[in-house]
């Protein structure tokens, strides 16, 4: 099983990208190929300056490694040090239409947000198709907001064997009956129900775009301080919280064991307890949660050097793993020489 996912270089790392994402990644690093990328080609929709770029893909690489990520087993690597990646998104673009895309979720809720609306960030979905197709993903690890991008990738993969393996049946696309797979593989999402949209502290989708983050590795008074000033309501302190009125319930889900969750719960009907009790509930579940993994990240960034070979060992691999496929491309689209 080969497992492809991705995360952008576009801020620091929150606790919605964790539970989300990385933890799923964490744990599927032993039950197959594993390839995570940090999407800095992705993160360029929304950074506009080199040297904090650069800063940021080095820094979600270290909270990869702190939070337990390793790369004996699994390969890290930079979007960009496949550039072979931006060549299968052209190739996508060439039959990817223009409807699929107008209907992206992730786009109409950037603009709407004030993103500037660009090619590259209409563009998007299909340079994230890329990067799954690229290494023949059988699955893909994301938060509930990536699902569409997900079933875009399908059918432009679809798309692509309709049009470049003859015989390819759409109905059959790995080929198990008629033993003709396309060359691009269907991936599937993965997507972990319980976290699969983790709210920020203004109760919208924690996002490092929408400023309402809780970052895994900021320090210790800005976090406690962040965590304090998440979105409550008037409720009187002895009076029963409604637990969808703020993000507070859903945030302490992500970490109390189920029997701690119970007495919350038990708690939250029964009121009694005020909304500042709860953030420090909150606060001690996130330290005690990443004490060791912020402990570690302080250690490994002492040794920059350590970072950059993990990255420059997981190009090498992960450039290998996309040769064979673009290869198949090359030959399929005709712009290069057929070599049989
Ligand atoms: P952001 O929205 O903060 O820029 P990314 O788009 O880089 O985060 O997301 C990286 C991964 O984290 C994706 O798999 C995404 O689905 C997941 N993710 C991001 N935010 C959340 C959230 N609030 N809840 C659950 N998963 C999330
Ligand atoms: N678009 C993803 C996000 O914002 C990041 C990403 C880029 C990705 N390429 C990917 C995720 C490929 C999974 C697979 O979260």
């Amino acid at each position: 099983m080969r497992i492809i996912s991705g995360v952008q270089s576009s801020g620091k790392l929150h606790l919605g990208n964790y539970f989300g994402a990385i933890k799923q990644f964490i744990e599927l690093q032993h039950q197959g190929e594993a390839f995570y990328f940090i999407a800095n080609l992705h993160a360029l929709t929304t950074v506009r300056e080199g040297a904090r770029l650069r800063d940021l893909t080095h820094a979600v690489a270290l909270d990869f490694l702190a939070l337990g990520l390793d790369p004996e087993k699994a390969t890290l690597f930079r979007q960009s040090d496949v550039p072979e990646v931006t060549e299968l998104f052209w190739i996508l673009s060439a039959l990817t239409p223009l409807g699929l895309l107008e209907r992206a979720h992730s786009f109409k809720d950037k603009t709407a947000r004030g993103i500037t609306a660009d090619l590259g960030l209409f563009s998007y979905p299909v340079l994230m198709a890329a990067d799954i197709l690229i290494y023949g993903a059988d699955v893909v690890p994301v938060g509930r907001d990536q699902v569409q991008h997900l079933e875009m990738t399908r059918d432009i993969a679809t798309k692509f064997n309709l049009a470049f393996v003859p015989g390819w049946d759409a109905k059959d696309p790995a080929g198990l009956k008629n033993g003709l797979p396309g060359i691009l593989k269907l991936p599937r999402a993965m997507v972990q129900d319980a976290s699969a949209a983790v709210p920020g502290i203004d109760g919208q989708k924690m996002s490092k775009s929408y400023g309402n983050a809780i970052d895994l590795f900021d320090a210790d008074a800005p976090t406690k301080k962040r965590i304090m000033s998440i979105k409550s309501d008037s409720t009187a302190l002895e009076a029963p919280k409604d637990r969808d009125a703020t993000p507070i319930h859903a945030l302490l889900k992500l970490f109390a064991s189920p029997a701690d969750m119970n007495e919350i719960d038990r708690s939250f009907d029964e009121g009694g307890r005020g909304w500042g009790h709860y953030k420090q509930q909150l606060a001690e579940l996130f330290f005690a949660t990443f004490s060791e993994a912020r402990k570690r990240r302080i250690e490994l960034a002492a040794d920059g050097a350590f970072v950059e070979r993990v990255l420059a060992n997981g190009a090498h691999r992960a450039r290998a793993a996309a040769a064979p496929i673009m290869m198949q491309v090359r030959e399929a689209t005709g712009i290069v020489a057929a070599t049989r």
